[in-house]
């Protein structure tokens, strides 16, 4: 997606039409809708924009129960193909939903210095079951990319939502933990030394401290130069990437640009499976039957109807198995206290 940015950027319609041509098994790009909701905030400002410069998006919905005229505004002069529209309150989000392919969710509260993200579930997880509740109305087929934490929990509240709706197809809905992958590329490059742009590393498990397990043993390229110790530090590191963040910004929220950066990667990923580009392949927190877990990140093969293939685990080092055994126990629970929230509210 980089590269169709900097294309765009550069403002030649040939080489971004080039660009689009490429990869696709048809010709031509279909038209394709995409939803924010929580557009006006943190991370959904700069997600907006990073989505009005996605070739693939013809319709761009931004919504949030405020200020989102101006954001829409804003975006909407960016000489890109998406048509862009803002609709703010509860009575415009049929509207903003109608006819989506993705529905991307980062709307509700962030995170301040000492909270974990379980201290936000109060709060984001009557926002999310209000938001699938109409997403489940509005665009049931639609790609739904959860990023409102804590996402162990607000995944399975999704799930439940839609069950109840009737809607659920578990091939359609995502955790958003990209950024887990993101940071655990860009800290191995800083210590490996390689390249950043050519690192490969899968993470697995959740999206929440101990259960972010990036499987640096899978890391590619390879690197010969770390010892145990570097390995479990880059490890914590990328488990507490969120709060080295949390803490740098001190009070003013959490990872917002990064993340817009994420989940922009993540939604052209489900673009291109949609499209029907082959082998697209990403890590994302879906309903998988890979451990005995009913939810759990891994690499998942994305096509025309969302999930084509839950990849498995591979092999692990001796660390990542014990970090994989450690982890369950808090992500059962997660996972559980969303089933529940759903079921019993
Ligand atoms: N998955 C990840 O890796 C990841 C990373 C960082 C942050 N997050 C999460 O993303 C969420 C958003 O973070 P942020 O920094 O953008 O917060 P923010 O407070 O800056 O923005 C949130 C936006 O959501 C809107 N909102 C609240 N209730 C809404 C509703 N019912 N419908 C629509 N919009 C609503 C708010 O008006 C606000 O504009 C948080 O839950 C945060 O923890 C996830």
């Amino acid at each position: 997606m980089l590269r169709s940015i900097q294309a765009t950027l550069r403002g030649s319609p040939s080489s971004s039409s080039r660009l689009l041509r490429r990869g696709f098994s048809s010709e031509s790009t279909p038209d394709r809708k995409v939803a924010v909701l929580g557009a006006a905030g943190g991370i959904g400002q700069p997600l907006a924009l990073l989505m009005k410069l996605n070739p693939f998006v013809s319709k761009l919905a931004l919504y949030d129960i405020a200020g989102t005229p101006g954001v829409a505004a804003d975006v909407s002069h960016i000489n890109t193909r998406s048509e862009v529209a803002g609709y703010m309150g509860e009575e415009q989000l049929g509207k903003a939903l109608e006819g989506s392919d993705v529905v991307i969710i980062p709307a509700g509260v962030p995170r301040k210095p000492g909270m974990t993200r379980d201290d936000l579930f109060n709060i984001n997880a009557g926002i999310v079951k209000s938001l699938c509740t109409a997403i489940a109305k509005y665009c049931p087929n639609a790609l739904v990319n959860m990023i409102s934490n804590p996402v162990n929990s607000t995944v399975p509240i999704a799930a439940e939502i839609f069950k109840k709706a009737g809607t659920y197809d578990e091939k359609k809905l995502f955790g958003v933990t990209t950024l887990d992958v993101v940071r655990a590329k860009t800290f191995y490059a800083g210590k490996a030394n390689v390249p950043v742009m050519e690192v490969n590393v899968p993470v697995v498990g959740g999206h929440a401290g101990i259960t972010i397990l990036p499987l640096f043993s899978q890391a590619s390229p390879k690197a010969n130069n770390l010892s145990d110790e570097d390995i479990k530090a880059l490890t914590k590191r990328t488990q507490d990437g969120g709060t080295e963040v949390v803490e740098a910004k001190a009070g003013k929220g959490s990872a917002t640009l990064s993340m817009a950066y994420a989940g922009a990667i993540f939604a052209d990923a489900c673009l291109k499976g949609l499209n029907g580009v082959p082998d697209v392949v990403e890590c994302s927190f879906v309903q998988s039957s890979i451990t005995e877990l009913p939810f759990f990140a891994s690499k998942v093969r994305l096509g025309k109807n969302g999930v084509e293939e839950v990849l498995g685990l591979g092999p692990l080092s001796d660390f990542e198995k014990q970090g994989l055994e450690s982890l369950k126990p808090e992500l059962k629970s997660s996972i559980e206290k969303g089933i529940m929230f759903a079921n019993q509210s």
